[in-house]
């Protein structure tokens, strides 16, 4: 903190000064690719994805200063690449339909958009912060959230576009192993979706969430992706989280929210991500994955799952890594 000391009637006040107050923060785009048992012929693209997405996130950061920008950018890619279950490459519903979720969290002012049941959209992000921006709510579902995409002049895809062949062999699979929902992603046990959290210089910071859900859930089944403190959540004063794994389980424990809690009460970033979701395993015996920023700017990633690919760019470095305890950094 600044003090500035002004001599009033021959009294000397000390006066905290906003402006010199001011604290900087290094900006970070960090990103997620989904927890679950990512197989190993997955890994790789899982990596280059999550890699080209922090890259992404924090050029676009860089560029305009926006928070907003920054993870929109970095989840929208991860949106277009069929390694990731959101956008195309989402994962089906029992009767083979896709569905989508995403949830966009602003810290500074607490603004949040999230969509739900979202047919036929390239990017789901971007929606979820239209209804942010655009409209009164914080939340739409269902057929009204197309009718607003159409409103906003928002295209839609056709279903060959989100489909891929590998969510189908998914799908079939759970059917033939009569499987239940919290198990599958594609090819393998597991579950995954993207997300992203970032500060900016000044100390602001954001959440985005997207996903297909999970591999078999019913038609019309919400998942912890698009609902606050589960899925994600941003508060400048705590900090930022996106969450990633069995939806039912995040929502029960409502996971993004216990993170933020315990960084208020002093842990650092990644041992309130550590904490909880180990907490949650062991309560509810389900694996899942956080990112975290806190608003000290610390960076927390953790994950019970087999594995979950991150990565996110700091100055000219990029950090990420796959497996645990794997934390690879190059120059960029
Ligand atoms: N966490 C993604 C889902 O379960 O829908």
């Amino acid at each position: 903190m600044c003090f500035m000391i002004m001599k009033i009637k021959g009294l000397n006040f000390l006066i905290l000064t906003a402006a010199m107050a001011h604290k900087s923060f290094q900006p970070i785009v960090l990103v997620h690719g989904g927890a679950g048992d990512i197989p190993d012929s997955r890994v790789s693209a899982k990596l280059d994805g999550v890699c080209r997405a922090a890259r992404k996130g924090y050029e676009i950061l860089q560029k305009t200063g926006s928070v907003l920008d920054g993870i929109v950018a970095a989840v929208e890619l991860m949106e277009d690449e069929p390694a990731f279950n959101a956008g195309k490459g989402s994962v089906l519903t029992l009767e083979g339909n896709i569905e989508m979720e995403a949830l966009i969290c602003e810290g500074k002012n607490l603004k949040s958009g999230a969509v739900t049941l979202v047919k036929n959209i390239a990017h789901p992000i971007s929606l979820a912060r239209r209804v942010m921006v655009e409209t009164p709510h914080a939340f739409l579902g269902g057929e009204a959230v197309n009718e607003f995409a159409a409103r906003m002049g928002v295209p839609t895809v056709p279903d060959d576009y989100l489909f891929t062949s590998a969510a189908q062999a998914a799908l079939d699979h759970f059917k033939q192993a009569k499987s239940i929902p919290s198990k599958m992603e594609i090819g393998e046990v597991g579950v995954g979706t993207v997300g992203s959290v970032a500060i900016d210089a000044a100390g602001h910071m954001a959440s985005a969430t997207s996903t297909g859900g999970i591999t078999g859930k019913y038609n019309g089944r919400i998942g912890d992706t698009p609902l606050l403190g589960c899925g994600g959540y941003a508060d400048d004063e705590r900090g930022t989280v996106s969450t990633t794994g069995h939806g039912e389980t995040i929502m029960r424990y409502n996971l993004a929210q216990r993170i933020l809690a315990d960084i208020a009460s002093g842990k650092s970033a990644q041992e309130g991500t550590k904490d909880q979701c180990e907490g949650m395993t062991k309560r509810l015996n389900n694996t899942g994955g956080a990112i975290t920023i806190s608003s000290r700017g610390e960076v927390g990633v953790f994950f019970t799952s087999k594995r979950m690919a991150w990565a996110y760019q700091l100055g000219d470095e990029l950090h990420y890594g796959i497996e645990h305890g794997q934390h690879l950094v190059d120059k960029v």
